[in-house]
């Protein structure tokens, strides 16, 4: 053999130890048993139940609270209901192919764990990289939205808020694509939100599962009050033409309408995987996971369905582009429903709060697991003596999402989760199909039904609506995903702990 036939020979075994780390995958059997690892791990306290309501905890926000008037009054008119539909089974074919993994792999980490035991360690680190936007940006939003209600709130009292504390100080404007100042120095009331609930996820998470209990039985029940009162205030006059005439534009109105309507109400139903974060905690998660996954997103749509009927029963669709569309429409009712109009706020404000914790919650045990597999920093998955949480990851994350609230405004913060989400449901779905050929034996306490149709349908459906999402949105996506990257080469690779290990592609 040459010099030069060694040198080519060496240069391809580097070449493949290069390839075969970046490509590492975790076995499924190692994964169950750092589960069930519970003496150095998190504390399993959450029944089906509790799952159950951090689902619906998670999902119930500023979706229908504020956004389903605005996309009613431009989109969809009475036929927002059919959105809210079409949303729904795109989020099922992804929620089946959760509660599968989730069922599956019950650890804490979520899509970022499933994609490290299918399609390898940088496919696991882009999906890692991208559920920030999901969750540290998603809790940032609902902040801002959060902000929003309260200071109408303390207004109604006569207590008005100066806009400089109390709204974003930059804006974009999607037209020109250019940055502005408002003036605003701080949204103050976001960061304080954020700043209370960080401190409350510290302190422990059955504390927080508690908190969400309670708040989750008050927002439903104001949402209960104002389907089951408001119904009577139903002019069936209203919702015809239950599918307005396409205006002549792509999106206003008609059918075109309704599948942009889908788009932007799909941020409505972001939460519901959030559950998959907590699966580490839950006491039988191979039998509750499915339950909490599907069980929420099933509430939540007939609720949506219900609460998208009676508002624009209630109010002529053109009149509901309004940040508080379920208020504004207690109000048209009129005296028969006014004593309602409070409580909704309230409702709102807590339903606000609740996915905020949920959004909270999840980022920190995304950390946790990337940090346990070196590729985040080992401070990441640093667990509180007392509390037994991840405690220094919830306070990066709470002051991360702090500043971020306090700054930004909630449209393009908006966009950008649920593009970030999207993909997230592709890669999950593409997981799905991909270990159901690799490991047809693996046991799987829940399968999703269908195979191969439901997770090949998760891919489309997802993938279709992140294409109706503007080109910026795109842009500001592949931006992140470039900076994680560079993350990627310059920290995670060098320290990953099974990339560096003879474990590589070990099935
Ligand atoms: N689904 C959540 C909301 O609507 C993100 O606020």
């Amino acid at each position: 053999m040459t010099r030069l036939d060694l040198l080519y020979l060496k240069t391809t075994i580097q070449k493949n130890k290069y390839m075969a780390n970046i490509w590492a995958k975790k076995s499924i059997v190692e994964l169950q048993s750092e589960a069930s690892d519970e003496k150095n791990g998190l504390k399993r306290t959450l029944s089906r139940l509790n799952l159950v309501a951090l689902g619906v905890g998670g999902i119930i926000g500023a979706g229908i609270f504020v956004l389903t008037g605005q996309t009613a009054a431009t989109y969809a008119g009475p036929s927002i209901v059919i959105s809210f539909v079409i949303a729904a089974i795109a989020c099922g074919f992804a929620g089946l192919c959760y509660a599968e993994f989730a069922s599956m792999i019950p650890i804490a980490g979520s899509a970022y764990t499933y994609a490290y035991s299918t399609l390898g360690e940088f496919i696991a680190w882009i999906i890692g990289w991208d559920l920030i936007l999901e969750y540290l940006f998603g809790a940032a939003t609902v902040a801002v939205g959060w902000s929003g209600y309260v200071v109408s709130f303390l207004n109604d009292f006569g207590i008005s808020l100066p806009t400089s504390i109390a709204s974003s100080p930059l804006i974009f404007d999607t037209a020109t694509g250019a940055w502005s100042t408002t003036g605003a120095v701080i949204n103050f009331p976001a960061v304080f939100i954020v700043g209370i609930i960080t401190t409350l996820l510290v302190i422990g998470i059955k504390e927080s599962a508690n908190f969400n209990n309670i708040i989750v039985v008050v927002k439903v029940a104001i949402i209960l009050l104002f389907i089951g009162f408001g119904a009577s205030f139903i002019n069936t006059d209203n919702w015809t033409p239950f599918i307005p005439q396409n205006t002549g534009v792509f999106g206003q109105f008609g059918w075109s309408g309704i599948m942009r309507a889908a788009g932007v109400i799909f941020f409505a139903y972001i939460g519901f995987d959030a559950i998959s974060t907590t699966a580490q905690e839950a006491k039988n998660p191979q039998k509750d996971m499915p339950w909490g996954i599907l069980g929420s997103l099933a509430i939540c749509t007939v609720l949506y369905i219900l609460v998208g009927l009676v508002m624009t029963g209630i109010v002529p669709y053109l009149n509901l582009n309004d940040p508080a569309p379920v208020a504004l429409a207690v109000n048209t009712a009129g005296e028969g429903l006014v004593w309602l109009r409070y409580p909704i706020k309230i409702g709102a404000i807590a339903g606000l709060s609740s996915v905020i914790l949920i959004l909270l919650m999840g980022q920190p045990r995304i950390f946790y697991s990337m940090s346990k597999d070196g590729l985040l920093p080992p401070v990441f998955s640093k667990v509180h003596p007392k509390f037994r949480t991840p405690y220094i990851t919830t306070i990066l994350t709470g002051v991360v999402a702090g500043v971020i609230a306090g700054l930004f405004p909630i449209g393009l913060l908006g966009e950008l989760v649920s593009i970030g989400t999207l993909l997230a449901f592709v890669i999950v779905s593409g997981g799905v199909l991909v270990l159901r050929y690799r490991q047809p034996n693996l046991e799987r306490p829940f399968k999703a039904p269908f195979f191969p149709v439901v997770p090949i349908l998760g891919i489309l459906s997802s993938g279709i609506v992140m294409l109706m999402l503007p080109g910026s949105t795109w842009s500001r996506l592949l931006i992140w995903l470039a900076i994680g990257l560079v993350i990627y080469f310059f920290y995670g690779r060098k320290h990953s702990k099974l990339g560096n290990s003879n474990e590589t592609n070990k099935y």
